[in-house]
């Protein structure tokens, strides 16, 4: 049985993806099944639930076509895949025998919608925990509907067994707020002559109807009412799934409840019916940014920004619920850790999940010392800054959320976390140990450079000289590629050095010389008396012309003026070459500029170029105090003749606008990792 092992972890700062959203591809799976023509998922999520569902479907007749199924379990199986799904343009054919379920409770659900339609007989069932789950909250609406629908369990439990009929169209008023049910309706309500309507007191998930709709299907809202014509075939296209913020959530409550750290969670599911987890983190004092980068078709998407602190607790209830229902588990974990009394209400569903949350919960805390005080319908968590390992290794009860809630707490833990039976995670998100192994490493790394100021372990290759090594960061002005680099250098214990000071040098002793910085012959006559010399001193480049110091200067605004005029000069740029290819003889060094990775080191591996928006550079350049025209000076750098600004060949393009320093910094240590410079 596998299990986690988790230390406490430092503060992080990193740049994540996580796998694709678990309900997206359960219903593109099922509806593009369904459809006429061909489809084709992208980043469709390859968890031990959402293969239920494409499992079932390929037997009932449906081709879906798979790049490497071999490989799609165990370690190192891939998070998401791309599937490409032949439609049955509605034809499905009867299995050869029970479908299998295994802990999906959304395949269960939203499948009987579609078997109670087809004309066959069908027998679904699932593992020991959803053999436990209700299944009369779809029983009761399909039969309905005219459909012959049974649960051989008690109380109407897994097993089902579907006798498929002509259905007909019903309105139905959820009982309970479940999306699954919703689903199961219109799904069924597909294949109804008539028009189906599903009303739902409280909102839920509307995955369904965006899928319905990118595939073609009309529907309306009416206020509380969905209303959906019968008779309608989905239309096969090509549909990319987003990832997961319940995957994501876990990271998020990592991050916001660490002073210090600071998580990027790119390409991520945004759809506001999900999105709830995000009000209550910033309820709880966390600084929480969206970015929607796509609105879809389909689902929109982008990027999460969080930045850590000590949170605060807060009342988690009413309408809010559905939308945070699978973040409970890891919002219990954020309650323990935040100062003050938590209190979570109308959370009865959360007693009938893969196991009873509540309890599971409750019970996770109170092991790690918190107090905990159960209603039948939620919990209060009187929270505290530390929380201890448990005695005993934390049972997970088969349940993945309350697995990786566990193991999220044990960041937070004095001592060893251990969680038995973590197998489970890969029900929803494949990877989820190597994300985590990656955080406490990573926080580790960070901590220690941010505690002691030793670095980060470069790896020196057999062979290679110790010293010589290039990171190239090239970018326009007030890109924020001076900070960067500087933080870089200092993880990387390389020297820093700032290409851009040694141009601005000459062009303080050109004007020192009273020269004018437009006459080009001017200044090529006036080099051959200037000595100019690098070196290195405390990890940082320095330059001197003539014996001079001239860092005083090198900012001024007359200097920022004539700069760029003087770097035009080809005899210019002739002589500082071989002084900045100098300096990688006295050590490894992260160099910025304009033209580090595409001339003076064209051939390190080590290339990126920082870039942001003209208006978040001239705002950063004004907020430093510096009268500077950015765009002027980006005009000319990038249209002179010789080694003009461009991104070199194999550079890394970061944008940098919304991100902060210690992302980009992050970003580059996460692609040096990569390339086997980091350990
Ligand atoms: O990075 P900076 O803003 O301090 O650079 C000042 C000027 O120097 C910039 O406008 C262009 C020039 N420069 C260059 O031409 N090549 C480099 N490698 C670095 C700077």
């Amino acid at each position: 049985m596998a299990e986690f092992r988790v230390r406490p972890a430092h503060p992080v700062v990193c740049s994540i993806t996580v796998p694709g959203d678990k309900s997206i591809s359960h219903r593109s799976v099922m509806i593009a099944s369904l459809a006429d023509g061909v489809s084709t998922i992208d980043g469709f999520l390859a968890s031990e639930d959402c293969l239920s569902t494409m499992k079932a479907f390929r037997s009932m007749g449906v081709r879906i076509d798979i790049p490497d199924e071999a490989s799609l379990h165990g370690p190192g199986a891939p998070g998401v895949i791309k599937i490409t799904i032949h439609g049955a343009s509605g034809g499905l054919t009867a299995p050869a025998g029970p479908l299998d379920c295994g802990n999906s409770g959304t395949t269960m659900r939203l499948m009987s919608g579609i078997l109670a339609a087809q004309p066959f007989h069908t027998e679904l069932f699932g593992d020991a925990s959803l053999s436990k789950r209700p299944m009369k909250r779809v029983i009761a609406p399909l039969t309905a509907m005219g459909a012959r629908i049974s649960g051989q369990g008690d109380e109407g439990r897994p097993p089902l067994a579907i006798d498929g009929q002509a259905l007909h169209p019903i309105r139905y008023r959820l009982p309970v707020a479940s999306a699954q049910v919703k689903s199961a309706v219109l799904l069924a309500g597909l294949f109804c002559e008539g028009e189906t309507v599903v009303t739902e007191p409280v909102a839920t998930r509307d995955h369904t109807e965006r899928m319905f709709q990118a595939f073609g299907i009309q529907l309306r809202r009416e206020g509380d009412d969905i209303l959906l014509a019968g008779g309608q075939r989905p239309v096969a296209r090509d549909f990319t799934v987003p990832g997961d913020i319940s995957s994501a959530a876990f990271w998020l409550v990592a991050a916001a409840a660490q002073p210090g750290s600071e998580l990027e969670v790119r390409n991520v599911g945004l759809n506001p019916t999900r999105t709830g987890i995000l009000k209550v983190l910033t309820r709880m004092g966390a600084r929480v940014e969206e970015i929607v980068e796509t609105e879809g078709p389909g689902e929109p998407a982008g990027r999460l920004l969080i930045k850590g602190t000590r949170l605060q607790a807060t009342v988690i209830g009413g309408a809010e619920i559905p939308n945070v229902i699978d973040e409970l588990p890891i919002l219990a974990v954020a309650a323990a850790l935040a100062e003050g009394t938590t209190i979570i209400r109308d959370a009865h569903e959360l007693r009938v999940k893969e196991t009873d949350r509540i309890a599971a919960m409750a019970g996770t805390l109170r092991a790690m010392g918190v107090t905990v005080r159960e209603f039948d319908d939620g919990m209060e968590i009187d929270g505290q800054a530390r929380l201890q390992a448990p005695l005993e290794p934390l049972p997970t009860f088969g349940d993945h959320r309350i697995a990786m809630a566990g193991a999220i707490a044990g960041l937070f833990a004095e001592g060893e976390t251990v969680i038995a039976g973590a197998e489970c995670v890969d029900t929803s998100y494949p990877g989820f140990a190597g994300e985590l192994a990656r955080w406490q490493r990573g926080g580790a790394a960070n901590a220690a450079t941010l505690a002691d100021g030793s670095v980060l372990p470069v790896v020196v290759k057999p062979g290679q000289p110790t010293t010589g090594v290039v990171v190239a960061i090239d970018g326009p002005a007030a890109s924020g590629k001076s900070s960067v680099a500087r933080e870089l250098a200092r993880q990387l214990g390389f020297v820093h050095v700032n290409s851009g000071a040694i141009y601005r040098a000459v062009t303080w002793a050109v004007l020192a010389a009273d020269i004018d910085p437009v006459d080009q012959a001017a200044v090529v006559a006036a080099l051959p008396q200037l000595q100019i010399a690098c070196g290195v001193r405390d990890g940082a480049g320095t330059v001197t012309i003539n014996g001079h110091d001239p860092s005083e200067y090198l900012n001024n605004s007359e200097v920022n003026a004539a700069v760029s005029a003087v770097a035009r000069v080809p005899e210019v740029r002739a002589a500082l070459f071989p002084l900045q290819q100098g300096y990688a003889a006295m050590a490894n060094l992260v160099m910025e500029g304009r033209d580090i990775g595409s001339t003076i080191f064209p051939s390190t591996p080590y290339k990126y170029y920082v870039d942001a928006s003209p208006e978040v550079r001239a705002q950063r350049r004004a907020a430093q105090g510096f009268a500077d025209s950015v765009a002027a000076r980006d005009l000319q750098d990038s249209t002179r003749e010789v080694a003009p600004l461009r991104l070199a060949e194999g550079a890394v393009l970061i944008d940098s606008s919304d991100l902060t320093v210690a992302m980009v910094v992050a970003r580059i240590v996460d692609d040096l990792r990569c390339k086997g410079l980091v350990g």
